[in-house]
C-alpha cells in the first residue's frame, strides 16, 4: 500500500519538513470558502487504496483549523484511503478534559468524537496536555514525547546548578522526563488559575534557593504561567538566570508583552505550531519533522514509533 501525506493549511511549514524527510510529496487539495464563510474543501490528489497521514494542528484559529481537518478526514474517507491516520502535533481544547463547573461541556470528549466521527482511524498527538486524555478517544491514539528532542536541544544550557521547575502540578510528570534525561532536581509550582489570562500561584516545592532555572511545560499560550512561575521562583531566592522550554508554542494574546519583560536567557519551543511573527523577543525553533516522520515511517510499516509519551 502506497504513503500518502496531505496537510491542512495550520502548519504548511511543519508538514513540507515532514514530506521532505519521507521523500514525497504533500497530496493537492483545494481549501476555498463559500461567500458565506462556509468551508469548501476538495483533494486534488489521489488517496485511492492508499495510506493516508493527514497533518494538521488546530493552532489558533483553532475551530476553523479543527473543522478543515475534520472535513478533509472526511474527504480521505469517500475518496477511498485504505487507512487515515490524522497527525495532530497540537490538539487544543485538551485542557477541557474534565468539568470544573456544573452546565459545562466535556469538550475534550467532544473533539475526540468528532474526530472519530469524521472517520479518522487513529490519531498521533504530541505531549498532550494530560496522557490521561486518551481515555477520552474511541479511536487509536500514538502519543508522542518530543522531550527527549528538546532535552537535547536545551542541554548546552543547563549545568549542574540547574532545577528544572514544573510551573504547574499537571506539568511535574514533563519535569520528571527532563529531570531523567538532563540529570537535574526537579522542583514544582502550585498554580491556580484564576482564568485564561490570570493565574496566581501558591508555594514552590523543592530547593530552589541560588539555582538557575530551566522552566519546562506542555504549552504556553499567553504567557501567564511562566511569568506567574518566575516571580514565585524569584520570591524563593532562585538565580536570575532562566531558560524557558515547551513543546507548543502558542503565544496568544499578552504573550509577547509579557516575553518582553522577562528575565528569560533562553526561550525553546518546538514546531508543532507555526512561530509567532513579530515576537520581538529572541526564541529557538525545534522541529517535530524528524520525530514525526519517523513514526509515519514506523506505523505504515505496522512497527511501532519510539518516542512514545512518558
Ligand atoms: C496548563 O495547565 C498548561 O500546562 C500551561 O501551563 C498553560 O496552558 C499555559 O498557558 P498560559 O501561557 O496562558 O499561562
Amino acid at each position: 500500500m502506497d504513503l500518502s501525506l496531505l496537510s491542512g493549511s495550520a502548519n504548511i511549514g511543519l508538514a513540507n519538513s515532514v514530506a521532505r524527510k519521507l521523500g514525497l510529496g504533500l497530496c493537492d487539495r483545494l481549501l476555498t470558502r463559500f461567500p458565506d464563510t462556509e468551508l469548501h474543501v476538495e483533494l486534488r490528489g489521489n488517496v485511492r487504496g492508499k495510506d493516508v497521514y493527514l497533518l494538521q494542528p488546530t493552532n489558533p484559529p483553532v475551530d476553523e483549523h479543527l473543522l478543515e481537518l475534520a472535513l478533509l478526514a472526511d474527504a480521505c474517507f469517500r475518496s477511498g484511503a485504505a487507512r487515515l491516520t490524522g497527525v495532530i502535533p497540537y490538539l487544543g481544547y485538551a485542557r477541557q478534559d474534565r468539568r470544573t463547573h456544573g452546565r459545562e461541556p466535556l469538550s475534550t470528549r467532544v473533539i475526540a468524537d468528532l474526530l472519530g466521527a469524521a472517520r479518522l482511524q487513529r490519531v498521533v498527538a504530541v505531549n498532550l496536555h494530560s496522557p490521561a486524555i486518551e481515555g477520552a478517544f474511541s479511536l487509536p491514539l500514538e502519543h508522542l514525547s518530543a522531550v527527549p528532542i528538546l532535552a537535547e536541544a536545551v542541554r548546552s544550557s543547563v549545568a549542574s546548578k540547574t532545577v528544572i521547575v514544573a510551573p504547574d502540578l499537571g506539568a511535574a510528570k514533563l519535569a520528571d522526563h527532563y529531570g531523567e534525561l538532563l540529570h537535574l532536581p526537579v522542583a514544582i509550582i502550585h498554580k491556580a488559575r484564576l482564568s485564561g489570562e490570570e493565574v496566581v500561584v501558591r508555594p514552590v516545592f523543592g530547593e530552589v534557593k541560588g539555582k538557575s532555572v530551566l522552566i519546562v511545560d506542555d504549552m504556553i499560550s499567553t504567557g501567564g504561567t511562566v511569568e506567574t512561575a518566575i516571580k514565585a521562583l524569584l520570591d524563593a531566592e532562585c538565580a536570575p538566570d532562566f531558560v524557558v522550554v515547551a513543546t507548543h508554542g502558542l503565544f496568544v494574546g499578552s504573550a509577547a508583552e509579557r516575553f518582553r519583560s522577562l528575565p528569560v536567557r533562553r526561550l525553546l519551543f518546538a514546531d508543532s505550531v507555526p512561530a509567532p511573527t513579530g515576537f520581538l523577543v529572541p526564541f529557538e525553533v525545534v522541529s517535530l519533522a524528524p520525530l514525526l516522520a519517523e513514526t509515519i515511517q514506523c506505523l505504515h510499516n505496522d512497527r511501532p514509533p519510539g518516542d512514545l509519551a512518558g
